[in-house]
């Protein structure tokens, strides 16, 4: 790693800190105590004075995943550890590890100008490199785990540094190990495997209609295509507050899909895992009359279902009361539970 790997220094903790730049929400909250990470040898004894102390513990990274209370308690880990470097390359692929508080779409662009195609379906997805395997961000017909070799993480558990395998790491749909057990390991680097062979992924609706008259983009077209089609449909969190998809796409055994289409014909899904049809949260959403719908400081985004915002000084309360409108009311017409995809803390 290039920076940040080796700076021993002994841990600096801030109380009160200020959160409300710290999740893409942009509600007023604060880290009881918070930590900042800069390098890995600040972990252990961090966790030595968190256990001494006998204090709750959790993670931050990029806050874009998140639904914050006024105070969050115990301690806050800031991950900020940087640095990305080539470990090996060979004529198959290419290794890259990765800091965790690394910005994910600044991560992606350096693999592009550094001619390492294959990440581009992910730009601009807000966040951190530490947080990618949390969750196995995807869109546009990718996810992150397909391109994960191993992450390196701090084990709370043996108080030691250990490497997982992608196999240990669970990953599936916006699902990993990690966010099953949120309080086992800190992520503190990550060593993707970007095979050589590279081809467009431009099957995912949005993108085919954008490539419709080119059939062979680069990796650029395709990064750019992207970066357009978000822009379009989901919020700028500087501008307004937002998570990203607050929903799961909900995944039905094919009978009830079936039984669901016969009542209404233009229901969006996709085929999952066998015997499953993972369906369109946002179609669901939109159906039920939510889009653009404004409860009180917080609402449902105009052009994206699928999304809530917060148009100011909205809290945890609120959006949380507006989500149970929503699943409510999707359940009352679809019959479909509607799982919360940022984590509550
Ligand atoms: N739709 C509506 N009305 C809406 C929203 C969507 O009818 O208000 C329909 C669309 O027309 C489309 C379908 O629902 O036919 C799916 O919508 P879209 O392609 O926008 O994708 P999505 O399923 O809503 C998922 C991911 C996004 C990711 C996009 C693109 C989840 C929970 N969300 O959204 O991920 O960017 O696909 O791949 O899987 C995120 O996780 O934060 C996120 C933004």
């Amino acid at each position: 790693m290039n920076s940040g790997q080796n700076a021993s220094s002994h841990p600096k903790s801030s109380p009160n800190l200020d959160l409300q730049d710290r999740n893409t929400f942009g509600f007023d909250a604060s880290a009881e105590l918070a930590y900042e990470i800069t390098a890995t040898d600040q972990i252990s004894g961090i966790m030595q004075e968190i256990a001494e102390k006998q204090l709750t513990w959790r993670v931050l990274g990029g806050g874009s995943n998140v639904i914050l209370p006024k105070v969050l308690p115990g301690a806050t880990l800031l991950m900020n550890i940087t640095g990305q470097q080539i470990i090996t390359a060979d004529a198959s692929s290419t290794l890259i590890a990765v800091g965790g508080g690394v910005n994910w779409h600044e991560f992606v662009a350096w693999t592009l100008e550094n001619d390492l195609p294959g990440l581009e379906n992910l730009a601009l997805i807000p966040g951190t490199v530490g947080a990618a395997p949390i969750q196995n961000i995807g869109a546009y017909g990718v996810e992150i785990g397909e391109y994960i070799d191993s992450v390196e993480a701090f084990d709370s558990k043996s108080h030691a540094f250990v490497t997982l395998t992608k196999d240990a790491c669970q990953f599936a749909y916006r699902d990993s190990y990690f966010k099953k057990n949120p309080h086992h390991y800190i992520v503190t680097k990550v060593v993707f495997k970007i095979p050589k062979l590279w081809h467009a992924r431009i099957h995912y609706a949005d993108l085919a209609k954008q490539f419709s008259k080119n059939s062979s983009p680069s990796s650029e077209d395709v990064f750019l295509a992207v970066c357009k089609i978000r822009t379009h449909k989901l919020p700028d969190p500087k501008v307004i507050g937002n998570a990203g998809s607050f929903f799961q796409n909900p995944i039905v055994p094919n009978e009830q899909y079936e039984t669901l289409l016969q009542k209404h014909p233009g229901l969006v899904s996709y085929p999952d895992a066998a015997g499953k049809r993972k369906l369109a949260a946002g179609w669901l959403i939109d159906q039920c009359g939510f889009k653009g719908r404004r409860m009180g400081d917080v609402g449902v985004y105009e052009k994206q279902a699928l999304v809530l915002v917060n148009h100011g000084n909205g809290t945890a309360e609120d959006i949380l009361g507006l989500a149970k409108c929503i699943q409510d009311k999707v359940r009352k017409e679809f019959g479909v539970s509607l799982d919360i995809e940022p984590n509550i803390l």
